[in-house]
C-alpha cells in the first residue's frame, strides 16, 4: 500500500514580516515532513499566505498600497524566507492564487447546496485583528476583544451563515471516537468544553469591504466577500486541486494539520464542520504548539523585541536554531527564546556531546587506523553497547510521530551519551598501549556507528548537519541508508574516514544585539519610518459627541467651553480653541468627534476632558462630524 502523508502549516497573513512563531510552526511541519520522506512516505508539505481580509486591507491602505501589490510583497517575504532556510515545502499556495479562489467557490457552492447556509443579518461586534466575531457576551466591558483585547468594532450587516450549529453532536462525536483528532489531549479537552457550550451559526462573508472572495458567480450578489477564516481553510483542499484539476486531492485527508493555539479553534471547530458538510474525510490530526515569548516576555513590534528568525539562523546557524526550538519545549507548551538558552544548547548539546564526538573519532582514528573505518569487530566486543542503542532507537519513532520532537532528540542524545561514555571507559588509548588494536579500532568503529545512527534520525532536524556527518562517515541521509542503518540494523561498511572542521565551535558570549539594532530591522524600520500600526491609531479613541452646552471662556479670543455627551451619563466638559470660527448658539445639538481618552488638560485654569477634531487650511477651520447623526459616544474608526 501507498504510504502518503500530508503535512500543512498554517498560512501567514501578510500583515507582518515572518518571526520566529512563523518559524518554528514551519519549523516542526518540516522536520514532520522529512521525517516522513525519510522512512518511504510520499510526502505533501504545504505551506503559504493568507492574504485577504479587513486587516490586510487596513494595513496596506496605511502603507499607501493597493491590498494586492502589498500581499506580493510580503508573501514574497515569507517565500524568500522558506526558501533561503530550505524548508521543503511541496506547494506554496496564496490565497490570491486563482485556483484557490475557485477551490474557495466551489466550497461555498457545495456548502449552499447542501443547504448548509442561509441568507440572514449578522449583528455583533467583529475584531478585525482576529478577524473574528464576538457575541455581546464574550466581549471584555462590552468593547474589547476576548483574544486580543483590541477594541471591536460593531458590525450590522447582510450575511450568509454556515450551521454550523447544526454540527455541534457531530463534532462532538468525532472528538469523542478520535483519539488524536486535536492534539495535545488538554488543548482538546478546552475545545470540547467551548463546543459544548452550544455553537451559534457562523457569518461567512462580509458586505462592508472588497478585498476578499467573490460568492460565486451562480449567486449573483456580488456586495459579498467571503469571510477570512472560510476563505483561508479551504486553502487545505484547493492546494490539492479541490475545484480546479483535483491534481494532488488523494493526499486528502491531511495527516497533521500544525497551527499555534491561538488558532485552533478555527481549525478544530469551524473546519471540520465546513469538511462534514462537504463530504469530505476530516483531517487525521490538528496539532497545537504553544507560544514563544523573549527573555520571558511577550514580543511585540512596539517592544522591539520581536525574535528575527533570519538574524538568528544567520548569528547562530540555521542547524542550530532548529535544533534549539524542536529541542527545548514539549509540543504544545509556550516556549522561551533567549540567547542565553541557545547558547547553552550550542555548547553542551551540539558541540560537547555531538561535535566532539565526531573530532574524537576523527583525531583517533587518524592516529590508529589512518583514518580507516571498519565494523566488522564491532558486535564481537561491544555487542552489549549496541544493544543499548538499539533498544533506545526502538522506541524513538513514536516521538517524533505525536510531535514530541522534544523528547525524540532527548532520547537519540541518551544514545550519545552511551557513545561517549563507552570512550571514557574503554580507554581505546590505553587498549593501544596493552596491545588490543583490535578492540581499540572497533570501539572507534562502535562509536562512528552510533553517530550514523543517530544522525540518521536526526537528519530531519538538522539536515546540513546529518549530510556532514554522513559525508565523514561515509552514508548518505536517504531512504536506502534509513532502511539499512536503522530498519535492519546494520552496521557502517569500511570506509575511510574524512576529516571534517569541527561541527558546533563554542560560542563564548551572545552575539546579538538589541532586536532593533540589526540591519535587517534597521532596513525594515527605515521603510516604515513615518508610518505607524493600526494599533498606534487605535490607541486614540475617538468618539461620537454630542455638544449639550457651548459659551465663550472668559478673556479668551481663542477658547469656547463645551459640554459634550459621549454617551456616557454625564456630559464632559471640553476646552476647545475654535472661538474665532464658531459661535456658541450655532453648536448646540451638534456633532462634533472627540478624542475621548486623552489625559485631562488645564486651559486657562479649566480642566478640558477631551480635544474636538477639526480641520483648517487658508479658508479657516471646520469641524470634523458624523456624516449623518450617530448615538453620542459611537466610536470611531
Ligand atoms: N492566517 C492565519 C492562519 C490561517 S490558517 C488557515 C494566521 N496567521 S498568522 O500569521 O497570524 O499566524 C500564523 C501562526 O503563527 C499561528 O499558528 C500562530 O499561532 C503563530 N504564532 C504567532 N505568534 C506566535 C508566537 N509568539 N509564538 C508561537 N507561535 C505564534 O493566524
Amino acid at each position: 500500500m501507498r504510504k502518503k502523508v500530508y503535512i500543512t502549516t498554517p498560512i501567514y497573513y501578510v500583515n507582518d514580516i515572518p518571526h520566529i512563531g512563523h518559524a518554528y510552526t514551519t519549523i516542526i511541519a518540516d522536520s514532520l515532513a522529512r521525517y516522513y520522506r525519510l522512512t518511504g512516505y510520499d510526502t505533501f508539505f504545504l505551506t503559504g499566505t493568507d492574504e485577504h481580509g479587513q486587516k490586510i486591507e487596513q494595513s496596506a491602505l496605511s502603507r499607501g498600497k493597493s491590498a494586492k501589490e502589498y500581499a506580493d510583497e510580503v508573501s514574497a517575504k515569507f517565500k524568500a524566507l522558506w526558501d533561503d532556510f530550505e524548508i521543503s515545502y511541496d506547494y506554496f499556495i496564496r490565497t490570491t492564487d486563482e485556483n484557490h479562489k475557485k477551490g474557495a467557490q466551489k466550497a461555498f457552492e457545495v456548502m449552499l447546496g447542501n443547504g448548509d447556509i442561509y441568507k440572514g443579518e449578522y449583528e455583533g461586534h467583529y475584531c478585525v485583528s482576529c478577524e473574528t466575531f464576538f457575541t455581546d457576551s464574550q466581549l471584555i466591558n462590552n468593547e474589547y476583544c476576548p483574544d486580543c483585547g483590541r477594541s471591536t468594532t460593531l458590525v450590522k450587516e447582510e450575511s450568509y451563515f454556515f450551521r454550523l450549529s447544526k454540527y455541534q453532536d457531530k463534532l462532538l462525536e468525532w472528538y469523542q471516537n478520535v483519539d488524536d483528532c486535536v492534539m495535545p489531549k488538554a488543548k482538546k479537552n478546552e475545545v470540547i468544553s467551548f463546543v459544548k457550550q452550544g455553537l451559534r451559526d457562523l457569518s461567512i462573508t462580509r458586505t462592508s469591504f472588497d478585498w476578499g472572495i467573490k460568492l460565486p458567480a451562480s449567486l449573483n450578489d456580488s456586495k459579498h466577500v467571503l469571510y477570512v477564516w472560510l476563505d483561508a481553510l479551504v486553502n487545505y483542499i484547493s492546494a490539492l486541486g479541490y475545484g480546479t484539476d483535483e491534481k494532488h486531492i488523494d493526499f486528502w485527508p491531511a495527516d497533521f494539520h500544525l497551527v499555534g493555539k491561538d488558532i485552533l479553534r478555527f481549525h478544530s471547530i469551524y473546519w471540520p464542520a465546513f469538511l462534514m458538510s462537504l463530504g469530505l474525510d476530516l483531517p487525521k490530526h490538528i496539532a497545537a504548539h504553544g507560544w514563544w515569548t523573549r527573555n520571558g516576555e511577550k514580543m511585540s513590534k512596539s517592544k522591539g523585541n520581536v525574535v528575527n528568525p533570519r538574524e538568528v539562523a544567520d548569528t547562530y546557524g540555521l542547524e542550530s536554531f532548529r535544533f534549539f526550538l524542536l529541542r527545548e519545549v514539549p509540543f504544545g507548551q509556550d516556549g522561551d527564546f533567549s540567547q542565553k538558552a541557545l547558547i547553552d544548547r550550542i555548547n553542551s548539546d551540539l558541540g560537547n556531546e555531538l561535535g566532539n564526538l565526531l573530532n574524537r573519532i576523527i583525531g583517533m582514528s587518524g592516529k590508529y587506523s589512518n583514518h580507516e573505518l571498519d565494523s566488522s569487530n564491532v558486535l564481537r566486543f561491544y555487542a552489549k553497547e549496541i544493544d543499548s542503542v538499539q533498544e533506545i532507537l526502538n522506541g524513538v519513532e513514536g516521538y517524533m510521530k505525536e510531535l514530541q520532537t522534544n523528547k525524540y532528540l532527548e532520547e537519540l542524545w541518551k544514545v550519545l551519551t552511551i557513545a561517549n561514555q563507552s570512550i571514557t571507559l574503554h580507554e581505546p588509548w590505553a587498549k593501544i598501549k596493552e596491545g588490543k588494536k583490535d578492540e581499540a579500532l572497533a570501539l572507534i568503529a562502535l562509536v562512528a556507528n552510533i553517530l550514523a545512527k543517530v544522525s540518521i534520525l536526526f537528519s530531519p532536524i538538522m539536515p546540513k548537519t546529518a549530510k556532514a556527518i554522513g559525508e565523514s562517515l561515509g552514508f548518505d541521509i536517504s531512504t536506502a541508508e534509513y532502511n539499512r542503518l536503522i530498519v535492519k540494523k546494520e552496521l557502517l561498511k569500511p570506509t575511510v574516514l574524512k576529516v571534517i572542521s569541527p561541527l558546533f565551535p563554542r560560542v563564548e558570549t551572545e552575539l546579538m544585539q538589541t532586536a532593533q539594532s540589526t540591519p535587517a530591522l534597521k532596513e525594515e524600520s527605515k521603510k516604515e519610518e513615518g508610518l505607524i500600526n493600526i494599533d498606534k491609531f487605535f490607541a486614540s479613541k475617538i468618539q461620537i459627541g454630542t455638544v449639550i452646552k457651548a459659551e465663550a471662556v472668559e478673556k479668551s479670543d481663542r477658547l469656547l467651553k463645551l459640554l459634550v455627551d459621549i454617551g456616557e451619563g454625564s456630559p464632559r466638559q471640553i476646552i476647545s480653541g475654535i472661538k474665532a470660527y464658531y459661535k456658541p448658539e450655532e453648536l448646540s445639538g451638534t456633532q462634533v468627534c472627540v478624542v475621548t481618552n486623552l489625559k485631562p488638560a488645564k486651559i486657562m485654569g479649566l480642566e478640558s476632558y477631551g480635544m474636538i477634531l477639526s480641520a483648517q487650511d487658508e479658508n479657516g477651520l471646520s469641524l470634523i462630524r458624523p456624516e449623518h447623526l450617530k448615538k453620542s459616544g459611537a466610536i470611531i474608526k
